[in-house]
């Protein structure tokens, strides 16, 4: 089966959030994380079956996409969930602030390794809870948690740690090992582990995911894994999204800290989501074939600009580039002056750096790497 991944399809006037911030100027954008791709054909056939019905209630999770769910993740990982332990949820991000919501006390402490997706930064503050980062270090060429600093900062008052794995943005797929490290620090200082594992299914260096929860049943017991099909088969915007919590009070207060305030999910979303877990295999397997040869190209173009650096990516379709080496006050707004526009490190704690998404046609790739080019003209 084939996939046409290089077909540029204009996004302009369809009130996406990345194409219309620079709406009217000529500027590439290779920030928010959204691909430029249909979604699989099986979706959109989905999408088209469940609209032509014609009416629109409120929705329950179909039958047949929990026992896709729970089937996927003994076949992926060997890891025997229930349907009970499913919550269903219309983002990630709305979890992560269920979660700090849900435990500990105001002034309790929730921690995080950075540099980090901007909402794990902001979800603990937003909870009158309080932020405790801890910088990724540099082993080789790789990041890594630095899981001495974490055991140095560790505190009675630390009550959740927010993970995220695969990682956004610096690329990684965390081994089983390092993975091992960090949640036996959680089940020894009784800190629950919110793991947001959204990129999943984006590995690209063919290398395992391992979810933390698999890692043994105590940590299970005290971890709140976070998936969805959004990222893979470019579907965000349809919000369908799931919490998996093993352990009943964890679900309970979780359950309880969104009640009244996170919706479920819609009727579309289902949808999507059962056609892109059952019948968009091919399409996503074909996705990471293109995804990883986008990366070796922005790989070879960065590493060879000087004053621009990235490490491999493993997992995802974004690159964390290191542009500190430019000089230059504000990499993002710099390079959007050059007609790329690419997220801004100071969001995600670590200034110096911007964050281009290659998850997009070849054409529209190298138009963008044209422009990021500090010694070519300007545009
Ligand atoms: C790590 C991570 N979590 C969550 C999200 C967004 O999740 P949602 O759109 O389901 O709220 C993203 C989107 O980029 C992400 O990278």
């Amino acid at each position: 089966m084939s996939f046409d991944f290089d077909a540029v399809i204009d996004r302009r006037n369809t009130d996406s959030l990345k194409w219309g911030l620079y709406r009217g100027r000529d500027v590439i954008p290779m920030w928010v994380a959204d691909m430029d791709f249909r979604s699989p054909e099986p979706v959109i056939e989905a999408l088209h079956r469940r609209v032509e019905h014609g009416v629109f209630g409120y929705a329950m999770p179909p039958r047949e996409l929990v026992q896709v769910v729970v089937e996927r993740m003994e076949r992926k990982y060997g890891w025997r969930i229930e349907p009970s332990w499913i919550v269903w949820l219309p983002g990630v991000v709305p979890a992560l602030n269920i979660v700090c919501r849900a435990f500990g006390d105001d002034g309790d402490e929730v921690l995080t390794f950075t540099p980090i997706y901007p909402p794990f930064l902001s979800a603990p503050t937003l909870s009158h809870k309080s932020l405790k980062t801890i910088p990724l270090r540099r082993e080789g060429n790789l990041y890594t948690f630095d899981v001495e600093r974490l055991l140095h900062d560790v505190c009675p008052r630390s009550r959740v740690l927010l993970l995220c794995n695969p990682h956004n943005p610096v690329g990684r797929r965390f081994n089983t090992e390092e993975l091992a490290r960090v949640s036996q620090i959680c089940v020894t200082h009784d800190i629950i582990l919110c793991s947001d594992e959204i990129h999943c299914d984006l590995v690209l260096d063919g290398g395992p995911h391992t979810p933390a929860a698999t890692l043994s049943p105590e940590v299970s017991a005290r971890t709140i894994t976070l998936m969805a099909p959004s990222k893979t088969f470019n579907i965000p915007g349809l919000s369908c999204a799931f919490a998996i919590i093993e352990n009943p009070e964890l679900r309970y207060r979780f359950n309880e800290a969104r009640e009244g305030i996170v919706p479920g999910v819609n009727a579309l979303g289902y949808a999507a989501c059962l056609a892109a877990y059952r019948d968009g295999e091919p399409w996503r397997l074909a996705l990471i074939d293109y995804l990883r040869d986008n990366k070796d190209i922005v790989y070879r173009f960065i590493n060879a600009v000087g004053g621009l650096s990235m490490d491999d990516v493993q997992a995802t379709y974004l690159a964390w580039v290191d542009a500190r080496g430019l000089e230059v006050q504000d990499p993002a707004r710099f390079f959007e002056g050059r007609g790329v526009a690419m997220s801004d490190g100071a969001d995600f704690g670590e200034p110096g750096h911007v964050r281009l998404n290659f998850g997009c046609p070849r054409k529209t790739l190298l138009a963008a790497l044209d422009r990021l080019n500090p010694s070519g003209p300007d545009t």
